[in-house]
């Protein structure tokens, strides 16, 4: 396709080097909706005759057709989904197939097909993530009032509702959520028309391109616009951070999965066993999510690094932008269904979570709290004083709602018998009913306001 200077033929390996069609036919559709566009365009500006529009359209729908059959015929020859496009259409509908690339680049046309597809990409994301909102508020109701330790350090800090613990990660969902639709409202512009990198003297309608294909306007600049992949970055990123939460959240069912937590059953849908230890019960997803982190926090910096030293415009550096995208749209489009479901199953052991809550002396500031409310002690003083009844409980292999009132009194005598009733970790998540707090009450608001602002019913 653009052999007319050359005199000899690419070495075996240089062919092999240059070849992307192994990865980038993922673009087919794309490529083949923005080509229809370009030739209708053409055609509407009288740049190509309606007779050779009509045959190009046509011809491509029957090339569309084929590959969606699995009939794509991969010739590293032709390099990349776009030749491999246009050659098929040649054969078909003869040498007017070579009209389409008129006012026309590859660069273009794949920066084009490009953001096409990260477009589809983000709008999926979307999707799983409206589906793990929906598994996390569902759960976050289910349990407003079931009591768990709450950590700082990963050591039992106060008691908290699981409900709210679930809630704290549709949080990072709503920001993830944003992070995709900005970077999509952004990218929104087509680059289709800046050609090669200067433009063209062909009188383009890229306004009418632009709109064919869901963008918002034609972009501004044709060296940047065949050169700019801060659409791909924005993506990565988001997808990054998102796969980030996950892994967090994956991090807190293998740990709450395993013997000595025991604050859930992983069922056997979600676990996988031991090929040598007929015991295990492995929390596997759990773990590849976790994994798969990694391996999308390196797809982005794969891409940033792929740009940092990019003098303008285009150059073959960009066709390695292709793998680290479609890499991180699998690996989190899986890992989102995989949280879904796990989230949506896990069989929870409240009897344990709730020992463990007691077992930590968790309502310590519950004590303190209490004097200064109703014995009016200044905070540190009692911070003190519930620090000494957190170590005589701990003395005498309690908790602390196991001490009397004569223990407490020993300790300080302006403990009154209502301070035992704020000692239960049940009357500690029942007393935090600040504006974000962990009290069933505001859990179940919460459920209730999430409900409303998302998008699929949960
Ligand atoms: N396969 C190429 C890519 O993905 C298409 C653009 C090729 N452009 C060029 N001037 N060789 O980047």
């Amino acid at each position: 396709m653009w052999g007319g200077r050359f005199a000899g033929g690419p070495a075996a390996v240089m062919r092999e080097i240059n070849a992307s069609i192994a990865i980038d036919k993922r673009l087919w559709r794309e490529d083949i909706a923005a080509s229809r566009a370009h030739a209708a365009m053409l055609a509407a500006q009288g740049i190509l005759s309606s007779e050779d529009a009509a045959a190009i359209d046509s011809g491509l729908e029957q090339v569309a057709a084929e590959i969606a059959d699995g009939k794509l015929v991969e010739d590293p020859a032709l390099e990349d989904i776009h030749m491999h496009v246009e050659h098929r259409l040649g054969e078909l509908i003869g040498p007017v197939a070579g009209r389409l690339h008129t006012a026309r680049s590859r660069n273009d046309q794949v920066a084009t097909d490009f953001k096409l597809w990260v477009r589809g990409a983000i709008d999926e994301a979307l999707l799983g993530i409206d589906a793990l909102e929906a598994a996390l508020i569902a759960r976050a109701d289910e349990h407003a009032a079931t009591v768990m330790p709450g950590f700082t350090h990963l050591q039992s800090g106060q008691p908290v509702t699981l409900g709210h613990h679930f809630l704290a990660y549709r949080e990072m969902l709503v920001r993830d959520r944003s992070r995709f639709a900005d970077s999509r409202t952004r990218m929104n512009e087509s680059p289709l028309g800046s050609a090669a990198l200067a433009g063209t003297g062909f009188a383009l309608d890229r306004v009418a391109t632009a709109t064919a294909l869901g963008f918002d306007r034609p972009t501004a600049n044709s060296l940047d616009a065949v050169s700019d992949r801060d659409f791909a970055v924005d993506y990565l990123h988001a997808a990054a951070l998102t796969a980030v939460h996950l892994s967090r959240l994956a991090e807190e069912i293998i740990l709450w999965a395993s013997q000595p937590f025991g604050f859930v059953r992983l069922p056997d849908a979600w676990s996988t066993g031991s090929s040598i230890m007929p015991n295990k019960r492995n929390p596997d997803a759990a773990e590849l999510v976790r994994g798969h982190s990694a391996r999308i926090i390196g797809d982005l910096v794969a891409m940033l690094v792929l740009l940092k030293g990019l003098p303008l415009a285009y150059a073959k550096d960009l066709q390695d932008d292709k793998p680290p995208v479609f890499d991180a749209h699998d690996l989190l489009a899986l890992s989102l269904a995989a949280m879904a479901g796990m989230v949506a199953d896990l069989e929870f052991v409240p009897s344990k979570m709730r020992a463990a809550a007691a077992a930590g002396h968790a309502t310590a500031t519950d004590l303190a709290d209490w004097l200064v409310r109703e014995a009016d002690v200044p905070f540190r003083e009692a911070h003190h004083i519930a620090g000494r009844a957190v170590a005589e409980a701990e003395a005498a292999g309690s908790t602390l709602d196991g001490l009397t009132l004569a223990d407490l009194r020993a300790i300080d005598p302006r403990i009154r018998a209502d301070a035992l009733a704020c000692l239960t970790v049940e009357s500690s998540v029942a007393s935090r009913t600040s504006a974000g707090g962990t009290s069933p009450v505001r859990v179940k608001e919460a459920v209730a306001a999430a409900r409303a602002a998302s998008r699929s019913p949960a």
